[in-house]
């Protein structure tokens, strides 16, 4: 849990710091914001002080309600001295979206505003996160002053690249996403604080592709989704984060490593590599179980066939492989797309059969759950029973796989770490 103080200014981004805070707050941080007052233009306090539970500052003449304190703090009988009390109080500060302007008063050390009045107070880490035109972003005075930021030591969460606030505008300058400016957050605030720091996490993400000449595969529908939710989660929680991700096109965090990899054979060869040194291994990516036993150099021709014969040979079950060589204290969660009535029988014995200490059954008869969709339906099968997980967006199931996970060391006596 950390105090995070988050800086918004004026721009359209504005609107997604709301979503930063739905993210810290549901993953146990405590907000305050300071706006300027250009983003009042785009989103006004009151929705910023509905989903915080506290008094938003703008301008240094205002009493602070709140007396500095954040949400999870006594209010203080007396006011404080200073209106700086806010920042005193806070882990690090987060400005999101920062705008060119803000950046340059940054760099220059102005204190104009309550906001730059904070940042130039701020003995706590500094998070800026930029968004703006990409013109602005690309120009030389811009970029001047990222650097000096960056010279003294503020964690720049660079914009990404995209479509931009104007119609038809593409370019570098959208702000990141809300997940990566949070685990920026996460990964400087003090450690200890979080309760997955020290653990390593390994997740498996995607599905693998089984070349049958140089230019085809035999693939599956598997996004990569859901191990990247719970890679974000886990990384939210503290944890040192891996992903094996195979044929995954979503965007990155910068704070998660990712081995990019092809086929099963490849999975196969950067899993054992990997998991040596995890402490938990969240096996999401989808598998191939055959893969064809003899690929075409070139590219396969028609050559007036009327048809084509394709022989695949089993590829080795990687999960099962892994569970054989686990060492005391790692964990190991399965995944399983299964349908019908006896989904839960089955993915009990595949508990059993594979050796692993949760199952998570993917119900795949649903066109709006799995696979490329944004939510999930699952139950998690352990040797202590089964739990339902009704449909929600993927971030959420996968924070209820790790909970199940807390609970399977709170059963063994396991602390992470
Ligand atoms: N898995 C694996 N290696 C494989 C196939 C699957 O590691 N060659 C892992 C998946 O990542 C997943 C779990 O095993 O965590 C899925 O197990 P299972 O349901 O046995 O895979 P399927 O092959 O889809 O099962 P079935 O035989 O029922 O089709």
């Amino acid at each position: 849990m950390a105090r995070i103080l988050l800086g918004v200014t004026g721009g359209i981004a504005a609107y997604k710091a709301l979503d930063l805070i739905r993210l810290a707050t549901a993953a146990g941080h405590s907000v305050r914001v300071i706006q300027t007052e250009n983003s009042q233009r785009f989103v006004g306090a009151a929705s910023f002080a509905a989903i915080t539970g506290a008094p938003v500052l703008t301008s240094e003449w205002e009493r602070d309600p709140a007396r500095g304190a954040f949400p999870d703090q006594p209010t203080p009988e007396h006011d404080p001295i200073s209106h700086l009390e806010l920042v005193r109080n806070a882990d690090c500060f987060v400005i999101a979206p920062a705008s060119a302007n803000t950046i340059s008063k940054l760099a220059s050390g102005a204190a104009d505003n309550l906001l730059t009045s904070a940042a130039l107070a701020a003995s706590c880490p500094l998070i800026v996160a930029p968004a703006m035109n990409h013109q602005m972003w690309q120009h030389a005075a811009t970029q001047a002053n990222i650097e000096l930021l960056r010279e003294r030591s503020v964690t720049i969460v660079d914009p990404e690249v995209g479509s931009l606030a104007s119609r038809n505008e593409w370019g570098s300058g959208r702000l990141a996403q809300p997940a990566t400016i949070l685990s920026a957050a996460e990964q400087i605030v003090p450690a200890g604080a979080r309760p997955w720091d020290g653990r390593r996490v390994l997740v498996t993400a995607g599905g693998t592709r089984e070349p049958i000449d140089a230019v085809r595969f035999v693939g599956n529908r598997s996004s990569g989704r859901m191990g990247f939710a719970l890679a974000e989660a886990a990384a939210a929680r503290g944890a040192d984060v891996t992903v094996i991700a195979a044929n995954v096109d979503l965007p990155r965090h910068a704070q998660i490593s990712y081995i990019d990899v092809g086929s099963a054979a490849q999975l196969e060869e950067a899993a054992r590599e990997q998991f040596p040194s995890c402490d938990l291994l969240l096996m999401a990516a989808a598998v191939a179980d055959f893969t064809a036993s003899e690929p075409a150099s070139g590219k396969l021709k028609k050559d007036g066939r009327s048809e084509l014969e394709l022989t695949l040979s089993p590829t080795t079950d990687v999960l099962a492989a892994l569970s054989g060589l686990r060492s005391d204290g790692q964990t190991l969660v399965g995944f399983a797309a299964e349908h019908g009535p006896d989904a839960v029988e089955v993915g009990r014995r595949k508990l059993a059969s594979k050796g692993l200490d949760a199952l998570v059954i993917n119900d795949v008869s649903g066109a709006d759950i799995g696979f490329e969709s944004s939510s999930n339906e699952v139950t998690i099968v352990t040797a202590g029973g089964d739990r339902h997980v009704p449909k929600a967006d993927k971030l959420a199931v996968a924070n209820e796989i790790l909970d199940a996970v807390d609970e399977l060391d709170r059963a063994q006596a396991r602390v992470p770490g």
